[in-house]
């Protein structure tokens, strides 16, 4: 991670790159597509959307309006065969079996099972490319067991698969987010290659807004407590609350969380992130609208795949796909 005075332009220019063309002929799906992380970061390349689903109205509310696509509800109730074709699939499928704070159970747990019903569609459809997101803890869930059979049933339906855990903190957000991408390309294609992931943190200063609505603040109780244990170095500053209790406060946020404590992450240990705050975390753009009451934007911008972070892979994804053609190679070339 870098925060450097000269580099700063630079920064706000890779968080939102511009768009690469306005249709590069690709499609895809958003399979549980919350408020479209995926999605925001796949039409800034150019690519199109073809089906996305979702079982929380709220999410499918806010996605519909955003992006003109109204998302399908619950998967265990989608046949792969009402889902069109499509070159790539996104998915970030829910966390919770694999997450620290959930059940350690995995695929003992029927919501680990939801990556079977990627595996069903993508068996069915067979997309070129694949890029998948979940919490770094799935890597040691089971002993790796988990892992270890989503990479060998992908392997078995003939792609070449890869994983590493990113950072959004390398690829311009002030946010500490660690999360295992999942990429998996057809295995006669060309080779993936990952992205560099050093682009310069934004700065806190330009995410937090200038004029907050009072409402955000916390009451002077929680304030002097927060003060009371803990003086921060810099300002503006985030202020974390561990699971312990422990205060700490970065020049940039903890992992925004879907379900935790409305105390967790403070603005200089006085005021909740607003909900625009909470969507720049993530990288979405300034029209990105979400009139959601505060606990839903909590929760949906919580669940969400940092844009730039994602945008940077699928620009590897695709640029895969498009050597593919070029060299008349693959299946589907
Ligand atoms: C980690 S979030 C993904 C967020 C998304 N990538 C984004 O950028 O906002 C997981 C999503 O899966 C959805 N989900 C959970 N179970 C589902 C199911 N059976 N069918 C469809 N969606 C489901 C949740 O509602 C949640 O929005």
């Amino acid at each position: 991670m870098t925060l450097v005075n000269g580099t700063l332009e630079k920064a706000a220019d890779a968080i939102n790159p511009p768009a690469l063309s306005q249709d590069n002929g690709l499609t895809f799906v958003d399979l549980f597509c919350g408020i479209g992380g995926f999605h925001t970061a796949a039409s800034a390349l150019g690519l199109k959307a073809v089906f996305a689903c979702d079982i929380d109205n709220e999410a499918r509310t806010v996605y519909s309006r955003n992006y003109g696509l109204t998302p399908m509800g619950d998967i265990l109730e989608i046949s792969e065969y009402d889902i069109p074709d499509h070159d790539l699939l996104f998915a970030g499928f829910p966390c919770q079996p694999f997450s620290i704070i959930g059940s350690k159970g995995g695929f003992a747990d029927p919501r680990g099972t939801l990556f079977f019903e990627i595996a069903r569609i993508v068996r069915a459809k067979r997309p070129r490319g694949i890029v998948l997101e979940n919490v770094k803890q799935l890597l040691t869930l089971q002993k790796g067991e988990v892992i270890r059979r989503i990479v060998n049933d992908l392997t078995e339906m003939g792609y070449d698969v890869d994983y590493r855990v990113l950072n959004a903190l390398n690829f311009g957000l002030p946010q500490k987010r660690e999360r295992i991408i999942i990429v998996a390309t057809l295995a006669d294609m060309d080779s993936f290659h990952w992205p560099s992931g050093t682009v310069p943190m934004k700065p806190l200063d330009e995410i937090l807004e200038s004029d907050p609505d009072p409402k955000h603040l916390v009451s002077d109780r929680i304030r002097s407590k927060r003060h009371e244990v803990h003086t921060a170095e810099v300002t503006p500053s985030v202020w974390h609350e561990n699971k312990s209790g422990n205060i700490s406060s970065h020049q940039w946020s903890c992992a925004l969380r879907a379900g935790a404590s409305y105390n967790y992450l403070l603005v200089n240990g006085e005021r909740r992130l607003t909900p625009r705050e909470l969507l720049r975390l993530q990288g979405f753009p300034e029209d990105f609208e979400l009139d959601s009451n505060y606990s839903q934007a909590r929760k949906l911008t919580g669940n969400a795949v940092p844009v730039p972070m994602v945008q940077s892979v699928i620009k590897e994804v695709v640029d895969v796909v498009k050597r593919t053609e070029v060299a008349g190679i693959g299946s589907k070339a």
